[in-house]
């Protein structure tokens, strides 16, 4: 199967991201490469891009790029210090979220509209998978991943559910976890959306990777240079706007982070591709303060 993934506030991105077109890119969520593909399109020769992506199957997709200006590299936010010197990018790009390659893969197990094994993980080679979580975790550890993760008010009455249901069955599938949360009667929203998501943010320790990779942004990039942040939901999005409001402080007091602008899809971009409804991409540039 081929897999495509519509990028969101493409034209939006590049245009804030860009600043210098000999410079150098970092984009920290290569995915299926739509944001790589266009910054690579938009740098002259004397620019450079370096993409890294947690998830080792995308792997394939990067190699397809034959381009001498291009790197790609098997890697997570948390390691963006270890891979990147201080002062070397003019800008850095996080495109949050989940590819349509992940979504779309029933064994990758990230959809409730997909069966396939419960799995979650971003790096599927590593770490604690979704099913192995939510059979053994719980009920209040499980209430509280749904309602502060997921956003879910009836966190604790899914819960329970789960705990009753374990005793009889494994929850081995997404279809088991969708099945056990199914709603009665009509819902505008299928209380799964925010189960899901809770799941995955815990089981990919997505906002501590975030709040790792911000601060390393800030570290690699120069003077001048472009942070460029596109968000989903609002856990997510609070967390980058408390980040380029302030919280950058704490770590770099010579320090500004300056022209902050916060940019959502146009109502065409909202038509043409659902999953850019909740989109929310902030960029901020880096003034150093001697
Ligand atoms: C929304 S997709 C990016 C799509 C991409 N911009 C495109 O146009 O094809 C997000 C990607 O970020 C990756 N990702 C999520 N958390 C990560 C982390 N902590 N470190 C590195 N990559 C991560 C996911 O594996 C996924 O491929």
């Amino acid at each position: 199967m081929n897999y495509s993934h519509e990028p969101v506030l493409l034209e939006e991105a590049l245009t804030n991201l860009i600043c210098d077109k000999s410079g150098s890119y970092l984009d920290c969520t290569f995915g299926l490469g739509g944001h790589s593909k266009k910054i690579l399109e938009n740098l002259n020769s004397d620019g450079s891009l370096f993409s890294i992506d947690k998830d080792s199957e995308v792997k394939e997709y990067a190699n397809l790029i034959k381009d001498e200006r291009f790197e790609f590299q098997v890697s997570s936010f948390s390691n963006i210090s270890n891979l990147f010197s201080e002062n070397s990018m003019d800008g850095v790009l996080f495109d949050l979220g989940v590819s349509s390659l992940q979504l779309d893969k029933p064994d990758r197990g990230f959809s409730f509209m997909r069966g396939g094994t419960l799995d979650m993980r971003f790096d599927n080679k590593s770490g604690v998978s979704a099913k192995e979580w939510i059979n053994k975790a719980s009920e209040k550890e499980i209430a509280d991943v749904f309602y502060f993760l997921g956003e879910e008010r009836k966190s604790r009455q899914y819960a329970k559910k789960i705990i009753i249901a374990r005793k009889d069955m494994n929850i081995s599938s997404t279809t088991d976890l969708a099945e056990l949360i199914k709603p009665k009667g009509f819902q505008k929203k299928h209380p799964a959306t925010n189960i899901f998501r809770g799941i995955r943010i815990l089981i990919n320790n997505e906002f501590e990777e975030l709040k790792k990779g911000l601060i390393s942004s800030i570290r690699v990039l120069k003077n001048k240079g472009i942070l460029a942040v596109i968000s989903f939901h609002s856990a997510e999005d609070r967390i980058v706007k408390n980040f380029f409001r302030k919280e950058y402080k704490n770590f770099f007091e010579d320090i500004n982070l300056k022209n902050i602008n916060k940019i959502k899809p146009s109502k065409q971009e909202k038509s043409a591709n659902p999953r850019s409804r909740s989109a929310i991409l902030r960029v901020g540039e880096i003034e150093y303060v001697s």
